[in-house]
């Protein structure tokens, strides 16, 4: 069979692709030739849907209190060995003031579950970045009451990002003492119905699961037909009750998922998230070649990065947030590809004429 006659009949070509969670695990585990014509069909595909540009989300990583025990994330509440810190609302302003100098169209506020940071509070600050400067704001600051969504929303609040974590009922409710999947997901829909962009995704490799629970997860994903869609390698971490869990042993899983995902969702905002960076020393730049169009440079102030540890090996902790965006500029250039103008909306068609924002 010649080569143009294979990639004929690569499924995804040949119009809507609904692949079963058996087709899904064939692809997740395909040998060397398969995984290298995956990840060129999806950034073809992510080329042609989202473009060159990286667009750029400035974390700020503003509180590493939490009241959660997910078994997990290293700053759980019962981790005695955390040292905490809250950033003061000037802190974060200051901070998000210079994500824009440093490029970025975004800023993503992102915390732990803490109760100093309330509603009010939340608002205050959301409504101060957007009178100070041109950036969209994305909140991740976990699960809450549907109102305080819409209440997000009228302060300037732009996108919402929340996980899933994980698609299979049993081992959320496993891996969450303080949660349920159901609960999750209401949280998701309340987010979606104030008019927020949405975000959301999926843990890879959590212990307990296998390659069919990551097929299921990538398929829930694309159900959810989100804006965003954020999925990162799980990294056990020593504080936590799964302290010393294996890593899957290839690693290429970890980049197909990026890719399958590109796939399915074709004008999906999709992260090279963090954790790659963790797992291999490039890992970042590789999945911007697989179908991922987001970066997110940390621009948490290096005095309190080191402590927001979800997981060990976080990449960047010694680095301030002038020296990240630097990094990540060189980073996408290396790639020929550019920073992304502008705040970077959706590009899914509903939402995006919904906010009359994105073409
Ligand atoms: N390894 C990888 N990702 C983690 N997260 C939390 N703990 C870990 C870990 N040990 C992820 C969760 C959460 C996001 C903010 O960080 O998916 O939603
Ligand atoms: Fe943070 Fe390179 S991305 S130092």
């Amino acid at each position: 069979m010649s080569d143009r006659i294979e990639v004929d009949r690569l499924p995804w070509r040949r119009g809507a692709w609904r692949p079963s969670v058996g087709e899904l695990a064939g692809w997740l585990t395909c040998g060397l030739q398969e995984t290298k014509l995956l990840y060129a069909e999806a950034d073809a595909l992510r080329l042609r849907e989202v473009g060159d540009e990286v667009h750029l989300r400035g974390l700020i990583e503003f509180s590493n209190f939490c009241v959660r025990r997910c078994d997990y994330c290293g700053i759980r509440a019962p981790n005695r060995a955390a040292e905490r810190y809250r950033m003061s609302p000037t802190e974060i302003v200051t901070c998000a003031l210079r994500a824009k100098e440093a490029g970025c169209g975004t800023v993503v506020l992102q915390s732990g579950e803490d109760p100093w940071w309330t509603t009010e509070r939340l608002c205050a600050l959301v409504r101060d970045i957007k009178k100070r400067a041109d950036l969209a704001v994305t909140l991740s600051v976990g699960e809450r009451p549907a109102r305080d969504y819409q209440r997000f929303r009228e302060a300037g609040c732009d996108r919402y990002l929340l996980r899933f974590e994980t698609s299979d009922e049993a081992l959320y409710a496993r891996l969450h003492p303080d949660g349920t999947l159901v609960e999750r997901l209401k949280c998701l829909e309340a987010i979606r119905a104030a008019g927020l962009q949405v975000g959301s995704g999926f843990m890879i490799g959590l212990p307990f699961s296998g390659v069919e629970h990551i097929a299921r997860d990538i398929l829930f994903a694309t159900e959810l037909h989100l804006d965003m869609i954020g999925c990162g390698p799980y990294i056990a971490h020593p504080g936590t009750p799964l302290a010393g869990a294996a890593l899957i042993e290839d690693r290429e899983v970890y980049f197909r998922v990026i890719s399958l995902l590109r796939l399915l969702n074709p004008r999906a905002h999709i992260p090279a998230a963090t954790a790659f960076d963790a797992l291999a020393p490039s890992g970042r730049d590789f999945l911007l070649q697989r179908g991922a169009n987001v970066f997110m440079p940390n621009m948490t102030p290096a005095v309190y990065r080191r402590h927001y540890m979800l997981y060990p090996g976080k990449p960047c902790v010694d680095e301030d947030a002038a020296a990240c965006a630097a990094c990540v500029r060189a980073r996408i250039a290396r790639l020929n590809r550019r920073v992304g103008a502008g705040p970077g909306h959706s590009l899914m068609s509903s939402r995006a004429d919904a906010h009359g924002r994105a073409s």
